[in-house]
Formats: structure tokens, sequence, C-alpha cells
């Protein structure tokens, strides 16, 4: 059986194989910095896509955020279930392309951390449209996204051109820059983007 990065399977797999690159064991440093600093109103819903061991699942959820983390590999909501302990976090084992009808304008914010990359370069219009979906009138996207000039990924090539014209018919891109203070060895290789949905998004 052949395996894509589309399937839950392609990724399972790299959990299995133990140690899967990506993960720091901690929340993004400019996720941090941009949310840790504010409390969000009570009951702010906030979704994590593609949320792995949900490490700024879990950032969301000590702050205050009613959380929704979804990744469609088991070994990532099991991972983010045993770090859980009792903070309120859902974790969800779905394919992020089903959202839009599972939690249509369910969050007010979605926080993204290396998920965009993980999707094949032709899903890209469909993850933001569902991304929009999913999103209250006026929520909010926070990314960080891992840039690759990539073909052949995962992770595929993401550039800023690349965030800004998949995005931009749905969300009004309100900052877009580098993060001062990304993990050791992604320095300059991020693009941090503060994102509001638009009305007709
Ligand atoms: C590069 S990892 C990033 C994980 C986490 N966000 C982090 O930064 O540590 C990408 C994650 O997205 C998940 N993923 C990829 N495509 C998905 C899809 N269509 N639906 C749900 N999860 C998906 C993978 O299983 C994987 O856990």
């Amino acid at each position: 059986m052949t395996h894509t990065p589309r399937q839950a399977d392609y990724w399972q797999a790299v959990y299995d194989e133990g140690n899967p690159g990506w993960d720091k064991g901690a929340p993004a440093p400019p996720l941090q910095r941009v949310l840790a600093h504010v409390a969000p109103p009570a009951g702010t819903t906030a979704l994590v896509p593609g949320c792995g061991f949900g490490h700024e699942a879990l950032m969301l959820a000590r702050i205050g955020y009613q959380v929704t983390a979804v990744d469609f590999a088991l070994a990532a909501i099991a991972g983010l279930q045993a770090r859980a302990g009792d903070l309120p976090v859902k974790a969800v084992q779905a394919d992020l392309f089903g959202l839009a009808d599972a939690y249509p304008e369910a969050f007010d914010l979605v926080v993204e951390h290396t998920c965009f990359c993980a999707i094949p370069v032709e899903m890209r219009d469909e993850y933001a449209r569902v991304m929009a979906r999913v999103l209250r009138a006026e929520g909010q996207f926070l990314g960080l996204f891992y840039e690759t000039e990539r073909e052949s990924g995962p992770p595929f090539r993401t550039t800023r051109e690349d965030v800004e014209r998949h995005f931009s018919p749905h969300f009004e891109i309100r900052q877009i820059s580098r993060p001062p203070d990304s993990f050791a060895g992604r320095e300059d290789r991020e693009w941090l983007a503060l994102m509001r949905k638009k009305s007709d998004g």
C-alpha cells in the first residue's frame, strides 16, 4: 500500500519511527510571545489544526482558551492526551479537511504551527477555505509558517507569497513578518502571520 502525506497512515508511520523531527517539545516561542500575555475573555474558543503532540494547544488551554486540537494521526492525539493532564483540551482524531462541516463558525481563533507546510500544495486553497469556514465572523488566524523552497515534501514549498496567495481570498492579512525568536535552527526560516477572516470570507 502506498502512503502519501494526504493520509494519516503516512504521518502515523513517522511517529512510529520515534522522535518526529519537527517536534521541539514546547510551544513555539513566537506564538507564546504573541498569545501568552493577554488572557482571553471567558469562553473564547481556539482550534489547533495538525496539532501533533499539542504543545500549542496546551499553551492555549493554560492561558484560558477553550481548545480543540485536531490531528489525523492517532499517535499525535495519544501524545497530546498523555501530556494534557487536567487541562481542558478536546483532542480530536480527524482529517482537518472535514472540519468545515463538523465545526462551522465554531472558533474565535485558529493557531497553526507547521501545518500548512505539511499540506500538499494542491490542497492549500482548500485548507485556507476550511480555516475560514471554522472561524466566526472576524475570527483570527495566527500562523507560524515554516519556510522552504522544497517541492517534494513534506515539508512542502512554503514562501511568504504562498501564504499570501492562498489565504488572501478569505483573510485580511494584518501582519506578516520574520519572528525574532524562532527555535534554534529555524531562524530566518519562518513567517509569523496574523490574519482576520474577511466578512465575505
Ligand atoms: C509537521 S507536523 C506539525 C505538528 C505540530 N503542529 C507541531 O508543530 O509540532 C504536521 C502534523 O499535521 C498532521 N496532519 C497533516 N495533514 C493532516 C490532515 N489532513 N488532517 C489532520 N492532521 C493532519 C500530521 O499528522 C502531523 O501531526
